[in-house]
């Protein structure tokens, strides 16, 4: 999974430039985690911090973490090894430094990361950083402060609106968490004990951020959640609404162009979802729906509840509303007891779907997870041979879904400048990132692009016209 650096902090509340404190937000992780990394750096905007370029150059230097699987975590002790390195040469310099390690690997570890790391500051799990300020100000007096509470109050009430330079600076795309948290407790899966139960923000507060998003420049929004389509906010009635009219009422807030949502269970695929793919004009054709295997018998020891036969119907019906619509996947192979015929279906699953992109993973047993504890543990050559074979079927899939890009005519959202004077990069409806010649000025503009070749990550297009 991408790492991201967060590179924004406070504009606003530095009288001084110069000696304003600065601020460094590191995510790694899923997009929750982006998006959590970036309302930590509004937070600590709001108390003065500015943005740091690296974390050399940072007072206050925040790790959000992952805890995913086994390398996640290995991942972050090791940073946090180098990091204590040079909080000490800072620390030589008369410069303080505070650590500050919060996501999932902290809500998972808590107090055993202070005995692993003692350079560690602060603790702060996914469900209370919205109580960073105040933690930082107990860490000043006291260092080693914890807190992994799943409190009652609402998080996404206390945090500060982004400003509106911050989220000009991370671009016309942006993610709005709306759900999080698991109640489905697939056997392999830490996020029920690391991001807790399944909650989801009420509507109002969620169009509110996306009118503060557009008005900020934004275009493009994904809507995520750990279990996006499990959503079920309140309307103002206090009335449940599911993730359709969600995404029809935010699909109507001026400025916005384009939407997406991830990640969903295949369950969770009501008819009124699938109608929206159908329907909804905004709603990019590109569904990315995690299935982890092609075996019935290894989606039961999953805990997945759902066969085979369920995932195809909900792609078929999809597909039926909205043709062009591409998938994507997750798959984990060498799951406990998964046997070369289990794996040989996890293939042919693949073959009968086509995916235009998607990841596979080699199953990592989690601490307090029932999969950890299962019989049949598969040895780990026979894992990264079956992840070389998944990976190299799913990379054929994906090249051949974008050479048959070349010669169609897709929707592309301008994003940025390119490398070379007069190119702007964008995404297409799948997620390709398409290079075009063309003004800055149409970057946040969707334009109709001939696409007219390809490299290994990308696609070259011509525009053809504006059609926003
Ligand atoms: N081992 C390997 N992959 C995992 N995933 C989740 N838990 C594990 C695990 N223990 C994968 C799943 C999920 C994606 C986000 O990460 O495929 O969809
Ligand atoms: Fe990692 Fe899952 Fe936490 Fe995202 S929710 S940061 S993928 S453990």
């Amino acid at each position: 999974m991408p790492e991201t650096t967060v590179l924004d902090a406070a504009r606003r509340a530095a009288p001084n430039e110069s000696s304003a404190p600065r601020a460094f937000v590191k995510s790694f992780g899923c997009q929750m985690n982006v998006y959590d990394s970036q309302r930590m750096a509004d937070l600590a905007a709001g108390e003065g911090y500015r943005e740091a370029a690296g974390p050399e150059d940072a007072d206050l230097i925040v790790l959000n973490t992952c805890h995913i699987r086994e390398r996640a975590s290995e991942k972050i002790y090791s940073e946090l090894g180098k990091l204590r390195e040079l909080k000490e040469e800072r620390s030589r310099a008369g410069r303080r430094t505070t650590l500050v390690v919060a996501g999932c690997l902290a809500q998972a570890e808590g107090g055993e990361i202070l005995r692993r790391q003692p350079a560690v500051d602060v603790v702060v799990g996914p469900q209370s950083y919205h109580r960073l300020p105040e933690l930082l100000r107990e860490a000043e007096a006291r260092p080693g402060v914890v807190d992994t509470d799943f409190p009652a109050e609402d998080k996404f009430s206390r945090l500060p609106a982004s400003a509106p330079e911050a989220v000009a600076r991370r671009g016309v795309a942006a993610f709005v968490t709306v759900q999080e948290g698991c109640d489905k407790f697939c056997s392999f899966c830490v996020v029920p004990y690391t991001r807790g139960a399944e909650s989801s923000r009420p509507v109002s507060a969620i169009l509110s951020e996306i009118e503060h998003l557009a008005r900020s420049g934004v275009r493009e929004i994904m809507l995520i959640g750990q279990n996006v389509n499990a959503y079920h906010g309140a309307d103002r009635q206090g009335r449940p609404v599911g993730l359709a009219p969600l995404i029809a009422a935010a699909a109507a807030v001026p400025g916005i162009l384009r939407l997406r949502y991830a990640t969903s269970h295949p369950n969770d695929m009501d008819d009124e979802l699938i109608a929206a793919h159908g329907r909804l004009e905004a709603l990019t054709p590109y569904l990315h729906l995690p299935v982890q295997s092609g075996s019935d018998r290894v989606l039961a020891s999953m805990n997945r509840r759902h066969r085979v036969a369920d995932y195809i119907n909900v792609v078929d019906r999809v597909r039926a509303v909205r043709p062009d619509i591409a998938l994507s996947s997750d798959f984990i192979v060498g799951y406990p007891g998964e046997t070369d015929a289990e794996f040989q279906a996890t293939l042919d699953l693949v073959r009968e779907v086509g995916f235009a992109s998607s990841y596979a993973f080699k199953y990592s047993a989690r601490p307090g997870t029932p999969a950890a504890e299962m019989a049949g543990q598969v040895d780990e050559p026979v894992k990264a041979e079956r992840l070389g074979a998944l990976q190299a079927l799913l990379e054929e899939q994906r090249q051949a879904f974008n050479r048959a890009c070349v010669g169609r005519r897709l929707a592309v959202l301008f994003e940025k400048p390119g490398r070379h004077e007069g190119q702007i990069i964008g995404r297409s409806p799948y997620m390709q990132a398409v290079f075009a010649e063309g003004p800055a000025s149409r970057i946040g503009e969707i334009a109709e692009v001939e696409i007219v070749g390809l490299s290994a990550n990308s696609l070259r297009g011509r525009i053809v016209s504006p059609t926003s």
